[in-house]
């Protein structure tokens, strides 16, 4: 093994890690056969601090490869950053994104280099959904949510690639450097992301593979996936705007109106209980609600835990009892003043949310970076 490697940097192979130990070894000799000597490359391992160690395998790997290295975050979770984050440690002239399970056909790479450097194209894209490409084995519900998730990059985001899903590309440096101010850096889907976020046209080299099968250890992929791509979307139309932040907060608490109004009618169509006992059972719950799954998601990063959590609760009741009383007063004084109900509800509302979402995100979730190991 070269302990020199040839420079410039070429090529800088970014693929983000949580629990891939069965996985990291057998990816790194497959890259050397395809990627070869002669050529500047490097491979970039970002893991998110593994539980199952995965950094301290690649940190043993790189002791007989020196093409490999491993950044490490601590408290920190999320594909998409991570890549973006590997991407920024590197001085290469060109990126590949690529997956640790050997779910990605490797063998592409060359091929997605040549796009690059010889046929001028932007970026090469693997592409499940084009002839001499397929998803493997998927469930037909995973098949059915990525053509919908596909579908709405398209029509929202006016994203023309046929697989913006993929998790398997190359792409420029100029192309990154170009979108990266910009980058939401949300989830699991990168590549929406960048390509939302470039301003000029890319010159785009749509690649086919077989998407593989997963032998060693298992998807991260959950229901959160999906919300943090409606987030990215939302983000991408209205981040301009309104934080995505906000939005979210504000995503949860329209599912609580929903929660409120099952209690309420539960309690008053069911069980015929006094109107002012229900209504009070379907703040308290709907409150519940809304902490909990705000915790899980918006402020996933700021999750609380244990003690804290039982404490952020009592503080989050507190807060949007205020907010509560905040929107009633403010929709009755311009009640009392103008006199339309439609519009003086709808600003109560606007009112108690902003106080909600500014005083929970200051009293609740305020600096709380987590540690906790592989978190
Ligand atoms: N650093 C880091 N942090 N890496 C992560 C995290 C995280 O929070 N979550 C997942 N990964 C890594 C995994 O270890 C793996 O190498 C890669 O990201 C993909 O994760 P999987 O859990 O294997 O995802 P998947 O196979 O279900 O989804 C893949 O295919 C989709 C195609 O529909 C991904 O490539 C998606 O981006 C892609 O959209
Ligand atoms: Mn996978």
């Amino acid at each position: 093994m070269p302990t020199t490697l040839p420079t410039p940097l070429k090529l800088a192979v970014v693929i983000p890690t949580f629990n891939e130990s069965g996985n990291v070894a057998v990816l790194v000799d497959k890259l050397h056969e395809v990627l070869g000597a002669d050529h500047s490359w490097e491979i970039i391992f970002v893991d998110d601090d593994s539980p199952d160690g995965t950094s301290s395998l690649i940190r043993q790997l790189s002791e007989n490869h020196p093409r490999v290295r491993c950044l490490r975050r601590i408290g920190r979770r999320g594909l998409s950053s991570a890549c973006t984050e590997g991407m920024l440690s590197s001085s290469a002239s060109y990126f590949a994104i690529m997956d640790a399970d050997l779910q990605h056909d490797e063998t592409k790479l060359p091929e997605m280099l040549r796009a690059l450097e010889q046929e001028g194209y932007d970026m090469a894209v693997g592409t499940r959904y084009m002839e001499g490409g397929s998803v493997g084995n998927w469930q037909e519900d995973r098949i059915q949510t990525s053509q919908v998730a596909t579908w709405m990059s398209q029509r929202l985001l006016g994203l023309r690639v046929k697989d913006p899903m993929s998790g398997f590309f190359m792409l420029r440096r100029e192309v990154f450097e170009g979108a990266v101010y910009k980058l939401s850096g949300i989830g699991f889907k990168l590549l929406v992301d960048l390509l939302a976020s470039s301003r000029r046209d890319l010159r785009i080299k749509e690649i086919p593979f077989h998407f593989g099968q997963r032998l060693e250890g298992e998807s991260k992929l959950d229901t959160r996936v999906i919300w943090d791509y409606l987030m990215l979307l939302a983000d991408k139309r209205l981040g301009r705007y309104i934080p995505i932040q906000l939005i979210s907060f504000a995503t949860v608490g329209s599912l609580g109106v929903l929660v409120h109004m099952l209690v309420l009618f539960l309690f008053m169509g069911i069980f015929h209980g006094a109107f002012m006992v229900g209504q009070v059972a379907a703040v308290s719950i709907s409150m519940v609600f809304n902490f909990f799954v705000n915790n899980a998601l918006t402020y996933r990063d700021k999750k609380l835990r244990g003690l804290s959590l039982i404490w952020g609760l009592l503080k989050f009741m507190l807060v949007c009892s205020v907010g509560g009383a905040a929107n009633v007063g403010v929709a009755s004084w311009i009640y009392d003043d103008m006199g339309y109900w439609l519009v003086s509800g709808l600003a109560g509302i606007l009112v108690g949310l902003i106080w909600n979402y500014a005083a929970t995100s200051i009293l609740v979730w305020s600096n709380n970076t987590k540690t906790t190991k592989g978190a």
